[in-house]
């Protein structure tokens, strides 16, 4: 029986029902912004967001999160909060202030600008700066404050915490609240030893994600490389028949729980009439009649592969002239992290790509690629997913990657194609894609032609497989064996 969000919110009720769930995130699942002098609420480019907004809607409770949006301090009541989503509320999303030093030193600076290039290696060099540092820790201790005064009954409450912006926040939180069940996901790679340790400040954020009771990450690889880490940075028990780590007479278990998305809400909007007529649409404004379709959607970020896969265009456009005028490659950027250097050097770089492509091959109303650096919302994002014969997502190197399962689950039609770099959590799960190596833009083109010119059958029965696997595991199964795993932690608190 797949899971689902009626068996997740049964599992919840039956196992959990007296506890009081706070997830903590520095993304918001929903921001309030202006358009046309008006408010509007928007959910971010993360997938991580999305993903764990499903969970929220079921399971109920508390979301912390840093208000990022610029009209978010209308839209909230007293206490900094609001019920989300707006037309349906479910849940209650608290939002909490940073200064604008803060937003430059902890989110632009240590975790963005150290801790993200670390752990991915994509050959990006991280910047440690221990002024940065320091806010990063001040920061942690700011959201300390306000998800413990969030808190009902300590000994009933379960923290969840998401990602790379709290390493210290597990620590601050059991230290001030031994009661508490402490739990978090890194949604990030984790990297092995040898790079981890350049790091001026490793030992410090080891100490404190111990401070967790469980800790999730997306691969066993990821679990074996942290537990190496450990062992080789802090004085501690790595207990590999228990799956975790002991130090300082507490126990942290430490397990992977590949993430997933909500299958059915991405195969509904896929289905909808509305993203049919959005379809009809966007082939007519950008004059796609009779085209093949190439697309990438990713934040602008260095991680993606995005440069390579431009490059990968333009080679496929001299490699395979019979295409040009026959296919567009769409690429959905929107700006990320713009104030970071390297984010900034990506940008122009995109900039250079698609202009050099478009000035070699464009003919006459027919351009080669299109680079749309906006916001758009799932549902839109959905209709190109639809329109798309082949989406490439060629990170070069991705924790997961939830764009290529959103890919596949829209798909219900059978119809498409994802080319997926090994180098992503994805690709051990999504066996039915073309594998293409993003460091070598030339494999990507030909799989590209590959991909178009192969008989729609082979392409159906690739999609089948993996929209089996993502409809199995999906949102709801990564929710629940998280969830399971809470009440099996021998924290006594939690033996309902
Ligand atoms: C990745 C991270 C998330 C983050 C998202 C968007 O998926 O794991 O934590 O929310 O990128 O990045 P941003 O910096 O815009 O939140």
């Amino acid at each position: 029986m797949f899971w689902d969000q009626e068996r997740l919110k049964k599992l919840i009720i039956e196992r959990l029902s007296d506890f009081q769930i706070i997830l903590v995130s520095n993304r918001e699942p929903y921001m309030h912004v202006y358009r046309g002098g008006e408010v509007e609420t928007i959910m971010p480019a993360s997938g991580m967001a999305i993903a764990l907004d499903s969970l929220m809607q079921t399971a109920g409770g508390t979301w912390v999160a840093a208000g990022s949006g610029e009209a978010d301090r209308e839209a909230v009541s007293s206490g900094d909060a609001l019920l989300v989503p707006p037309q349906d509320p479910r849940y209650k999303l608290r939002r909490l202030w940073l200064t604008r030093q803060e937003e430059i030193d902890y989110y632009y600076g240590f975790a963005n600008s150290a801790l993200w290039p670390l752990c991915h290696v994509a050959y990006t060099r991280p910047r440690f700066d221990s002024g940065q540092w320091e806010t990063y820790k001040s920061v942690n201790r700011k959201f300390a404050e306000v998800i413990l005064s969030e808190v009902n009954d300590p000994r009933r409450t379960i923290i969840f915490i998401q990602d790379y912006h709290f390493a210290l926040l597990p620590r601050m939180l059991k230290e001030d609240c031994p009661d508490l069940v402490v739990s978090q996901f890194w949604h990030i790679p984790w990297p092995n030893y040898e790079i981890f340790r350049i790091c001026p400040w490793g030992a410090e954020i080891l100490e404190g994600l111990l401070g967790n009771d469980l800790l999730g990450f997306h691969l066993q690889y990821h679990c074996n490389n942290f537990f190496d880490t450990v062992d080789r940075t802090l004085e501690s028990r790595v207990d590999l028949e228990r799956f975790s780590v002991f130090r300082q007479e507490r126990e942290t278990w430490v397990r992977p729980f590949p993430i997933s998305i909500d299958f059915d809400r991405f195969e509904a909007w896929a289905k909808a009439p509305q993203t049919e007529l959005r379809l009809q649409d966007l082939r007519h404004r950008l004059n796609l009649g009779g085209l093949k379709v190439g697309l990438g959607v990713d934040r602008l970020d260095y991680t993606k592969g995005i440069p390579e896969r431009l490059e990968a265009v333009d080679i496929f456009f001299r490699k395979y002239p019979q295409y040009r005028e026959r296919f567009t490659f769409i690429q959905l950027g929107p700006l990320s992290r713009l104030h970071i250097q390297s984010y900034k050097e990506l940008n122009a770089l995109v900039d250079s790509w698609e202009e050099e492509i478009n000035s070699q091959y464009a003919q006459g109303r027919w351009k080669p690629v299109l680079v749309f650096k906006g916001h758009y919302s799932q549902e839109e994002v959905v209709a190109f997913y639809r329109l798309a014969d082949v989406i490439v997502v060629n990170s070069l190197h991705d924790g997961m990657n939830l764009v290529a399962k959103e890919y596949v689950a829209s798909r219900w039609d059978l119809n498409g194609a994802l080319l997926l770099s090994p180098f992503t959590g994805a690709a051990r799960e999504l066996t039915g894609a073309y594998t293409v190596n993003p460091y070598n833009p030339e494999e990507i083109a030909d799989t590209i032609f590959q991909a178009l010119e192969d008989p729609v059958e082979l392409k159906a029965a690739r999609l089948a497989a993996m929209r089996a696997r993502v409809q199995e595991h999906n949102i709801f199964h990564w929710s629940a064996q998280f969830l399971l795993a809470l009440t099996q932690l021998p924290v006594t608190n939690l033996q309902t």
